[in-house]
């Protein structure tokens, strides 16, 4: 911790030598002035706290305040005043004064007020610090990915974070990154010091869902046996997140609604309405247009929460992130691991690549993290990812063309078909047994004109 300097301002000679001389005894280092041009140039060299009297010959007390507060909101204040009345002490704690003592003061009783308004910056700093390096893994460029995708996807939420609220609608399949853009479209907005509450809405049973996005007065429900602050209210400043939204109950759904319309809501039990200011991010990895249309979803929620869709593309449709993303993750696991991996050979590069990843960037993360740990060289093989090819849809690098030839499209026509059938039609699923993507399989069954047995 580093030496605290305090500044003692007042015009009387008297008052600086008997505060200077006790507070030099705690350890501190202290400066004087004796107007407000002087203090408010002294408070340049980077002070603390500041003791100031009210009563100074160029100018208040209050306005001297104002002005050390604007340049610096850190600085801790303490008003000194002989002619104490409740206006003023209202006044100088509205401009952010940490406290006022009153004229004539005892030297000990400033002392331990000093020790403690101290203690509170102390804290402020260390609470702001943690929160840097909590944010700093979720800044912008932790989204790894060269592909236009990913690229499109990084410019969306630096707009996005730089505009004041804006619900924001996340959907993409599992594993795909929807958390992590949740937590950089907080951290990267202006958002980011206040707090970043999350909640899964299927994890939860309708009732306590609701009482624990908006709160509950005492006695609404058997066991509220005291107030409590739901999420939304909890994250004022800040930002919500709803992962899983598709499954959110319709009951509650249309609560939800009310809240993003009118900004307000009301505790389980609670008539007043309560009024927020928070950025709410919803993701989920169903198709919420297909749950509209089932009736499971409601039309107007859906609409109003797609405002600004953001959609995570899987792996196996931007390959070109892979190479990224394996670096990315040999390099944080060799910090975790203390492992010293310096790269991967190409083959299992290449394999990687190929393998369609139906759990998206956390397959992969977990499969560069098996392999870190099972790694007996310094450099990550093939055989590093056996459990990708055990479980290898059709992975070879190579297969060997028979001397007689092939016909290429019925082999094609093959596969889909295996993938279709496999997958009792499902174009999504098949789609990544093939390794390829939903249009890429509606395209191939046009061209092969199959059809879905009845
Ligand atoms: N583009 C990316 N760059 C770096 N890491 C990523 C990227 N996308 C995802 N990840 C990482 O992959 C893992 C899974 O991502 P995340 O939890 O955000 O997925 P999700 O879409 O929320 O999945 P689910 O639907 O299962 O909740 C996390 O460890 C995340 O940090
Ligand atoms: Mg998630």
């Amino acid at each position: 911790m580093h030496t605290a300097t305090i500044l003692v301002v007042d015009d009387e000679a008297l008052i600086r030598w008997s505060l200077t001389t006790r507070l030099k005894e705690d350890g501190y280092r202290l400066l004087e002035a004796e107007n407000a041009a002087d203090a408010l140039a002294r408070c340049r060299e980077g002070v603390d706290l500041v003791l100031l009297d009210y009563r100074l010959p160029d100018a208040d007390g209050v306005t001297v305040l104002k002005q050390i507060k604007e340049a610096d909101p850190d600085t801790l204040v303490i008003l000194l005043t002989a002619y104490a009345s409740v206006d003023t002490a209202v006044e100088a704690m509205k401009h952010g004064a940490y406290h006022y003592a009153n004229k004539p003061f005892n030297v000990d009783e400033i002392a331990l007020l000093v020790e403690k308004a101290l203690e509170t910056t102390q804290l402020r700093r260390e609470v702001r610090a943690l929160r840097a390096t909590q944010a700093r893994p979720y800044s912008l460029d932790r989204i790894v990915g060269v592909s236009a995708a990913m690229a499109g996807t990084r410019a969306l939420l630096q707009k996005i974070a730089a505009s004041p609220a804006s619900t924001v609608l996340l959907t993409g399949e599992s594993g795909t990154g929807k958390d992590l853009a949740a937590k950089v479209l907080h951290y990267a907005s202006a958002r980011a010091s206040r707090p970043f509450m999350n909640i899964t809405c299927s994890a939860l049973p309708e009732a306590l869902l609701e009482s624990e996005l908006f709160g509950h007065e005492r006695g609404a429900f058997t066991g509220a046996d005291r107030q409590k602050r739901g999420l939304i209210e909890s994250a004022d400043g800040g930002t919500v997140f709803l992962d899983e939204i598709g499954e959110m109950v319709p009951a509650l759904q249309a609560k939800l609604l009310r809240f993003l319309e009118e900004k307000t809501f009301k505790r389980v039990g609670g008539a007043a309405d309560l009024k927020v200011d928070v950025r709410v991010i919803a993701a989920t990895n169903r198709n919420l247009q297909d749950e509209v249309r089932q009736g499971h979803f409601r039309e107007d929620l859906y609409y109003r929460l797609n405002v600004l869709p953001i959609v995570l593309p899987p792996l196996r449709e931007r390959r070109e992130d892979v190479p990224g993303l394996v670096h990315f993750y040999i390099d944080s696991y060799n910090t975790e691991f203390k492992k010293r991996v310096r790269g991967i050979e190409a083959e299992a590069m290449l394999l990687l690549e190929r393998y369609p990843w139906p759990g998206n960037v956390r397959e992969l993360r977990n499969a560069i993290e098996r392999a870190m740990l099972l790694a007996e060289g310094d450099t990550l093989v093939r055989a590093d990812f056996q459990t990708l090819t055990a479980s290898a849809l059709h992975l070879t690098d190579r297969v060997d063309l028979p001397a007689a030839g092939i016909d290429l499209e019925q082999l094609e026509r093959s596969l889909v078909v295996q993938a279709l059938e496999r997958t009792a039609w499902n174009q999504t699923k098949a789609a990544a047994l093939l390794g390829v993507n939903r249009d890429q399989v509606r395209y191939r069954i046009e061209k092969f004109q199959l059809e879905k047995p009845s």
